[in-house]
């Protein structure tokens, strides 16, 4: 059977997603499955061919991008063509009304494992053109994957399920147009904070959006370091989280759903150890993250009582139950130090690269990462 693994894409996680692809690719051993990889650039070209993915890497200050190269020959969906949905040739955009002279086809695709982070890719775009086409893909369908990218409306989600969640509050920045106009409206913003009930630090964080692209930690009342930091994040998302920084650990889930209809299962779950936690304010942001992967490992599971991680698992199973997850995703707890359990966010296609924790967590729970893809798929296609 043959795989599209889709990669890069329009979001500012593009490049997490090229490494992630090498991290899927690398790991693919399936004698069943031949992986189709077809790149996505950041302005959304789809690309069949030219570098190869496997070599992308994380190493500091390079990021790995997909580009359009004379080796490249550019994708074309083919909506409701059948059998030859997926075209390659020379017309660029995404429909055309039939095949051409110019194009040829990519050969039939049985399934598609979109292994892509952010909006345009994890937020029910992709999912939805799949629907569409009638190809089958992997993990959370339109509406899971739309309700978790968005962390405002996650948290709608969650507390109607009973779930706990960090006090949140959520501002349209559209109506701002320059750093001034954010700064002019500090104390309106510092006003709503009180309001809310939020206590300080505050994190302040882009709706849409991964990766931790755009989050600003603001440690005590300051309407221009408030502005400031809602500046930054509407720089990702119009919709501007501002939440109450939780006193907590950031425990992480593994769910693994890989066949609709039976019972979503957790791993062991996991905690990112930072290496060097001397900074005070350190959190685990962007570059502690993906540009200086000595700077954490993976411990899974993390060193916590039994019983706290069962709640962890049992939280994780309801949360991805209650957004209706499909297929996979890693669900971000808070766990308190009196052992009460929140949750932060739903990624529904979690990082895979060589130092996530969806991968390593799976492989301390039983199911090495090879056997991950294959049984991600094989449920997909019956
Ligand atoms: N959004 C990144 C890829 C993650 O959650 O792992
Ligand atoms: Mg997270």
């Amino acid at each position: 059977k043959r795989i599209m693994v889709l990669y890069g894409g329009r979001a500012d996680e593009h490049s997490i997603s090229c490494v992630s692809v090498a991290g899927v690719l690398n790991a693919w051993n399936s004698e069943r499955f031949e992986a189709i990889p077809v790149g996505i650039t950041k302005d959304g070209h789809w690309v069949y061919g030219g570098t190869d993915p496997r070599t992308f890497k994380l190493d500091g200050a390079h990021m790995p991008t997909v580009e359009i190269t004379p080796e490249s020959r550019p994708v074309v969906l083919n909506i409701g063509q059948g059998r030859d949905g997926f075209l390659i040739g020379e017309h660029e955009g995404f429909f055309t009304p039939g095949a051409s002279e110019n194009l040829e086809s990519l050969g039939h695709i049985d399934a598609v494992f979109p292994v892509l982070h952010g909006p345009y890719g994890e937020d029910g775009t992709v999912q939805g053109l799949l629907e569409m086409m009638g190809v089958p893909y992997v993990g959370c369908g339109v509406f899971a994957s739309a309700g978790c990218m968005d962390k405002h409306y996650t948290k709608i989600l969650l507390q109607a399920a009973g779930i706990p969640v960090a006090p949140g509050i959520t501002f349209d920045t559209r109506r701002y147009d320059a750093a001034s106009g954010f700064r002019a409206d500090g104390e309106a913003l510092l006003e709503a904070v009180r309001e809310g009930g939020l206590e300080y630090p505050l994190f302040v964080k882009p709706s849409r959006a991964g990766s931790s692209f755009g989050v600003t930690k603001v440690e005590e009342e300051s309407a221009e370091a408030l502005a400031d930091a809602v500046f930054e994040a509407s720089h990702h998302d119009w919709r501007v989280l501002i939440e109450t920084g939780i006193v907590a650990r950031e425990i992480e889930c593994a769910v693994f759903a890989p066949r609709s209809g039976e019972a979503p299962r957790p791993a062991w779950p996991g905690e990112i150890v930072l290496d060097h936690a001397a900074e005070e304010d350190q959190f685990y942001d962007f570059d502690s993250k993906y540009t200086d992967s000595t700077a954490s490992h993976v411990e899974v599971p993390a060193k916590l009582p039994e019983d706290v991680l069962q709640k962890v698992r049992d939280v994780a199973v309801r949360a991805f139950t209650a957004v209706d997850g499909a297929g996979l995703s890693r669900v971000d707890t808070f766990v308190r130090p009196d052992g009460e359990v929140m949750v932060n966010e739903i990624n529904t296609m979690p990082g895979f690269t060589p130092i996530s924790m969806y991968p390593k967590a799976w492989e301390a729970s039983g199911i090495s990462y090879p056997a991950l893809i294959e049984q991600l798929i094989d449920g997909v296609l019956d």
